[in-house]
């Protein structure tokens, strides 16, 4: 099955096109040494459509498919798996696509069983992240949260937390590692609140609140500290009217509107929350949050101009609209939101574009000096040439080139056995080379990414370009 060789469409093709074997390889070829103390599994999500897309396809549409590579004793397993949500199974046993997607028309998934007001498949495609032993694979519009087995990466189903949960659930959960707790945020497209809530360590929901917003928000991720949780209301949102008008969803960013985070306690309730305001952006992604003193620190990536159609010329055809839509232009910023004067002090760290960031996990909520993003290429096709490694305290970066033709995706940080030092560890990134279609797994040295790398592991097909991945570090899962 190679429909997307058929297509025009460029995310069904090249770099991006769809696989369609699900398998296992053990024994896989290095190029250099894996170091025998990485231990776990490196996994990443991403759009891969199983049918031939109903309609014109948006590279967010595509069922989720997880690659994972496990490591132990320096040696490497790959396998890859998608994900079988409700909707997948549906069409599965249609034999066919049964929804349209973003840039469809919302009318065509009318006889859709709709995902709570969201005429959209929920796919589960975005994110991933480890918390209490489970793998948890979420979606961007807010979804189901699928349990995965992170060995064989077999679908166990929809996660209810023992029946504890009363909500769908955005993607970018954030698992505080030393806490064992994991904190998750909810919205509705026509709702005035985020819901917010706290899974613990019993594996169950303890902490659900409603936080008031002027009308419906869409953000995409929050922040923690060790004692607080940064919700976002962004000025990127949907008009209503013009979504009824259109038959679509149409983002439209008001630049008349504030940014606002708003700052409760980690069990605090929706009423205790306290709004910082400061200048209109929107923000995919966060990397951390601490507390210093009075202050709330939060460093992420921001996008002062999320409206994508503003680059368009006027003889644009459908796509280059689809290829602005999904053009990102951050760079990586810092907050402070002093909790005794209420003032937003913002500014930014970096001019560099790039996204996708990650850091050591352990160090989530706490002070951190490092994180690890991808850099954009110069088109508008949102790939990633190289992996910028930034010390925000000595205000430095360096940079891991993947190389001509080469993409690299999310890259996850590893932390050594005994580790004390941040950024003592280990980074791991798919790069996929479009030239030949051929892809690996690239290992760094986070204390000297642009050396040469530690190994590279040669897989046995291509792994298309993705989201979101996650470190599963092996004592995590096995004890
Ligand atoms: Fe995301």
């Amino acid at each position: 099955m190679n429909y997307a060789l058929e297509s025009a469409n460029p995310y069904l093709l090249g770099p991006y096109a769809p696989v369609f074997k699900e398998i296992v390889t053990t024994d896989l070829k290095v190029i250099g040494e894996i170091p025998k103390d990485i231990h776990g599994v490196y996994v990443r999500n991403g759009p891969n459509p199983k049918f031939e897309p109903k309609g014109h396809y948006h590279w967010f549409d595509g069922d989720a498919m997880l690659h994972a590579v496990q490591f132990e004793d320096g040696k490497a397993t790959y396998r890859n798996r998608w994900i079988r949500t409700k909707n997948f199974i549906e069409e599965e046993q249609a034999g066919e696509s049964l929804w349209q997607g973003l840039m469809g028309r919302l009318s065509a998934n009318m006889d859709r069983p709709w995902n709570r007001g969201v005429p959209l498949k929920d796919t589960a495609n975005t994110a991933v992240a480890f918390h209490n032993g489970k793998l948890l694979a979420g979606w961007y519009m807010c979804g189901d949260l699928y349990a995965i087995d992170p060995i064989t990466l077999d679908t166990k189903g929809v996660e209810t937390f023992h029946d504890t949960l009363d909500a769908k659930v955005m993607a970018h959960v954030k698992v505080d590692e030393q806490a064992n707790e994991m904190m998750f945020f909810d919205y509705e497209l026509t709702a005035s609140y985020l819901a917010y809530g706290v899974v613990n360590g019993t594996g169950k929901v303890k902490h659900f609140t409603k936080v008031k917003t002027p009308g419906p928000r869409i953000p995409h991720d929050m922040a923690i500290t060790e004692n607080y949780s940064v919700l976002m209301d962004l000025p990127l949102i949907y008009d209503l009217e013009l979504m009824a008008k259109r038959g679509r969803a149409v983002p439209v960013f008001r630049k008349d509107l504030p940014s606002r985070f708003g700052i409760l306690p980690r069990y605090g309730d929706g009423s205790e929350v306290r709004w910082f305001e400061a200048k209109p952006c929107y923000i995919y992604h966060t990397i951390n949050a601490w507390e210093e003193g009075d202050e709330i620190i939060m460093d992420c990536c921001i996008n002062p101009e999320p409206t994508p159609q503003q680059k368009l010329k006027p003889n644009a055809t459908k796509m280059d609209k689809l290829n602005a839509y999904l053009r990102l232009e951050a760079f990586l910023y810092r907050y402070h939101f002093n909790l005794k004067t209420g003032e937003t002090k913002e500014y930014p760290l970096d001019d560099r574009k790039t996204e996708f960031p990650m850091m050591n996990s352990r160090f989530l909520g706490r002070k951190s000096q490092y994180a690890y993003n991808q850099h954009f290429d110069l088109s508008e096709k949102l790939r990633f040439d190289g992996l910028v490694k930034y010390d925000t305290e000595k205000q430095s970066a360096e940079t891991y080139w993947y190389g001509e033709g080469r993409f690299g995706s999310e890259a996850p940080f590893i932390p050594k056995k005994n580790a004390i030092a941040e950024d003592d560890g280990y980074l791991v990134s798919f790069v996929t080379d479009e030239r030949d279609g051929q892809s690996e797994v690239v290992i760094l040295d986070a204390q000297n990414i642009a050396g040469k790398p530690l190994a590279r592991i040669v897989l046995p097909q291509r792994v298309p370009l993705g989201f979101h991945a996650c470190w599963v570090d092996g004592d995590r899962l096995f004890k």
